[in-house]
């Protein structure tokens, strides 16, 4: 999920500003339209406030519970080393492509139970917006939540499409247009998010490779290197709020949206020590990433599981590799110029 585009007139910086602000709904509202180019719907539940936003991820929250997530432990770990061994024999391939976006796909497929449509996903690319090209466009997410809410209603078989579109929120089924703001978050919010830890995890240990044969020597600290890969790669930088809901009824103002600032949370200097080094056993990691309050990250459990078996995957593999200068890499500006923005394309040399 990138940043919801809307003209932003100020933006929120620091952990404890940023903390204070997600929680206070009231003054920053989700009632917003994000992705105006390009979609006419609200993303359900992000763009929504509270009471019915509560409703909507009650109604989501038995497919990203942990205990849920956990039963995908055996196969999401069997696609990444798969996965990962088929790119390691031919690693002149773009990782990004290559490597972390199907395999973000495999697993989503599975947990989803839609297998049938992992190739289409891929076929997206990373970002689903600009899935026919370079240009901001959503034709290809919406012919497919059009087709599978057709499919869903015509013969409802259970899958997780039919319960979605057979979903009653406050009595009442809920609408196509419903349908394509859950159905397509829940494809695009765990796409280009994963997609850049992959990668980053990729290029970090490319360009410092006696840190994966530290977590080889103490793989104890998996779970706080974690932590510190989604502090310090950040995949959603920023999210939007606006003063004025924008489904109320007063007329409203242009300078409304206001930025949260998740990356200047993470780089906070009060709350982390050296905060542009990544610190794989850093004890106090309260990042970020996942957002903060009522809004916070529903496939945070997915994500953390997914990441943790990338890295476990790492750690008893003997892969070593370093990072090409031909990668397309862009970095955040100054102070955090050393901190990656984007991974375009990330080539790698296998160790000899
Ligand atoms: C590393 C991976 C991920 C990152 C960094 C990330 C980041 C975020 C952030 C920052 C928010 C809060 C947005 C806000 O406050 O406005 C959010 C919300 C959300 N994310 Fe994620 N996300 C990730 C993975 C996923 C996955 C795997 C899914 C589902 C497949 C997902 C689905 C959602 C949804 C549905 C929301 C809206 C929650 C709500 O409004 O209650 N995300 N995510």
């Amino acid at each position: 999920m990138a940043v919801v585009k809307v003209p932003i007139a100020r933006i929120i910086t620091g952990h404890k500003a940023v903390r204070e602000a997600l929680r206070n709904t009231e003054l920053y509202s989700s009632d917003l339209q994000g992705d105006a180019d390009v979609r006419d719907y609200r993303q359900i539940p992000l763009e929504v406030d509270p009471p019915k936003h509560h409703l909507y991820r009650a109604a989501l929250a038995p497919f990203f519970v942990k205990p849920h997530i956990e039963k995908y432990v055996e196969i999401f770990t069997e696609h990444t080393k798969s996965l990962l061994d088929s790119f390691m024999k031919d690693p002149g391939a773009d990782v990004v492509t290559s490597l972390a976006l199907p395999l973000v796909m495999h697993n989503l497929g599975a947990l989803y139970g839609r297998e049938q449509d992992v190739s289409e996903w891929i076929g997206w690319g990373p970002d689903v917006w600009t899935a026919t090209g370079s240009k901001r466009d959503g034709a290809v997410l919406h012919s497919y939540l059009d087709r599978i809410y057709d499919e869903a209603l015509a013969q409802p078989n259970g899958d997780i499409w039919s319960q979605l579109a057979s979903l009653e929120i406050e009595e009442e089924q809920i609408t196509p247009l419903e349908f394509r703001g859950i159905a397509g978050i829940m494809l695009a919010g765990g796409r280009d998010t994963i997609v850049k830890m992959f990668a980053g995890i990729i290029w970090y240990f490319g360009k410092n490779p006696h840190e994966l044969i530290s977590l080889r020597e103490d793989p104890q600290y998996i779970d706080r290197a974690v932590q510190e890969f989604l502090r310090f790669l950040t995949p959603n930088t920023a999210m939007a709020r606006t003063t004025t809901p924008e489904s109320s009824q007063t007329s409203l103002p242009d300078d409304r949206y206001v930025s949260m600032s998740f990356l200047s949370g993470n780089f906070d200097e009060s709350i982390y020590p050296n905060p542009t080094t990544v610190d794989l056993r850093r004890e106090r990691n309260p990042h970020l990433s996942f957002g903060f309050g009522p809004h916070t990250c529903i496939g945070n459990h997915l994500a953390e599981f997914e990441v943790r078996i990338f890295l476990q995957s790492l750690i008893s593999s003997n892969y070593m590799w370093s990072v090409e200068s031909s990668s397309e890499i862009t970095f955040h500006p100054d102070p955090l110029q050393s901190v990656p923005h984007e991974f375009k394309n990330l080539l790698i040399r296998l160790a000899s």
